[in-house]
C-alpha cells in the first residue's frame, strides 16, 4: 500500500467553503488498506465530505471490501437495481442487468430517474445510511454531473432565528413519497418490486457524530410533512430550505470521469444527478451504501 497519500487540489467551490469537496490521489482501492491509511483516508474524509478517488479500476469486490472498512453495508430495497452476485452493489445504472439501455417507458428507469432530484441516501430508513461510494464505470459524453449541497454550511448561513426555529422541528420521511414524485410511476399499476418500509421521522437539523457539527436534514425526494404543521405551511418551510440550501454557494459539481470513486457523507450533504441523454448513452455506476450508526439526533 503507498504511504503517499496526499491530499491534493481541493476544489474550488463558488463562493462557499472550498473545503466541501477534495480529490485524493495516492491511494489504490483494489488493494487491501491497512489501519493507517485507513484513518487518514478517514480523517481526511471529515474535512471534506465529498472525497473524490480519480482513476481506480476496481471490481464489485474491491470496491465492497474498502466500504466495508467504514460500517456494515446497505442492501438497497429496490431488487432490480441490486447487482445478482452482490447484493450491496447497488446499479445505479440506466442499463440492465441484461445489459441493456432500460427503456424509458420501464419502472425500472423511471424509479432510477428519481435520483435527478435532490436527496440524501437511505433517508426513508430509521437509520439513514453513513455514506456512500459509488465507482462510475460508464459515463456519458454529456450530462450525468452529480450536484453535491453542503448541508452544514447551509444550517450555518441561516440567520440565528430561523436556525432556533428549524432545530425543534422533526420530518416524515416516506420511501413511497420517492415514487409519488415520478408522474410514469404514479400513473401505472407496476410501479416495481421493494422491500416494505413504512414512514418514518427525522429531526430537520442533525448533529454530526464525529464532528459534532450542526446541519439541515434535507432529502427533498422522502420528506413528506412536518410534524405539527398544516401541509401547505410544512410545504412551503421545507421548499425554501432546498432552496437556500441547493443555491450555488453551497454546491460542488462533480464532473465525472471514467474510474472516479467518490465517497461522500450522508449525514451532512445532500446531492442530485444531471439530466443526461439517457435513451442514446449508458452510464453505469455501483454504489455500495454503508450503514449509519444510529438515528439522526440533534
Ligand atoms: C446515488 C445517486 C448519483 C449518481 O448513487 O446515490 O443518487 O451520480 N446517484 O448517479
Ligand atoms: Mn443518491
Amino acid at each position: 500500500m503507498p504511504v503517499s497519500m496526499e491530499l491534493i487540489d481541493p476544489f474550488e467551490v463558488k463562493g462557499c467553503n472550498n473545503r466541501f469537496a477534495a480529490k485524493l490521489r495516492g491511494v489504490d482501492l483494489s488493494l487491501s488498506i491497512d489501519i493507517p491509511t485507513f484513518d487518514r483516508i478517514h480523517q481526511l474524509w471529515m474535512k471534506h465530505p465529498v472525497l473524490v478517488f480519480p482513476d481506480q479500476t476496481i471490481t464489485d469486490i474491491q470496491q465492497i471490501a474498502f466500504a466495508k472498512h467504514f460500517g456494515d453495508l446497505e442492501v438497497h430495497p429496490s431488487l432490480a437495481h441490486r447487482a445478482d452476485d452482490y447484493p450491496e452493489i447497488y446499479r445505479v445504472s440506466n442499463v440492465d442487468k441484461a445489459d441493456r439501455i432500460m427503456e424509458p417507458e420501464s419502472s425500472d428507469w423511471q424509479y432510477l430517474e428519481l435520483t435527478w432530484l435532490w436527496h440524501t441516501d437511505s433517508s426513508f430508513r430509521p437509520v439513514p445510511s453513513m455514506a456512500s461510494i459509488l465507482h462510475g464505470i460508464e459515463i456519458p459524453p454529456v450530462g450525468g454531473d452529480t450536484l453535491f449541497a453542503d448541508l452544514t454550511a447551509a444550517y450555518e448561513a441561516l440567520p440565528s432565528h430561523d436556525r432556533a426555529l428549524v432545530q425543534k422541528l422533526r420530518v416524515v420521511h416516506d420511501h413511497e413519497a420517492i415514487l409519488a414524485k415520478s408522474k410514469g410511476l404514479t400513473e401505472r399499476d407496476d410501479k416495481g418490486v421493494y422491500e416494505h418500509l413504512p414512514p418514518v421521522t427525522h429531526p430537520l437539523v442533525r448533529r454530526h457524530p464525529i464532528t459534532g457539527r450542526r446541519s439541515l436534514f434535507l432529502s427533498p425526494h422522502t420528506m413528506d410533512k412536518v410534524e405539527g404543521m398544516q401541509a401547505s405551511e410544512g410545504r412551503e418551510l421545507l421548499n425554501g430550505l432546498i432552496a437556500h440550501a441547493s443555491e450555488d454557494r453551497f454546491v460542488y459539481r462533480h464532473i465525472w470521469k471514467a474510474n472516479d470513486v467518490l465517497m461522500w457523507d450522508n449525514r451532512c450533504t445532500m446531492h442530485a444527478v444531471m439530466p443526461y441523454d439517457s435513451i442514446n448513452h449508458r452510464r453505469v455506476m455501483h454504489r455500495t451504501t454503508i450503514v449509519g450508526e444510529g438515528p439522526p439526533t440533534d
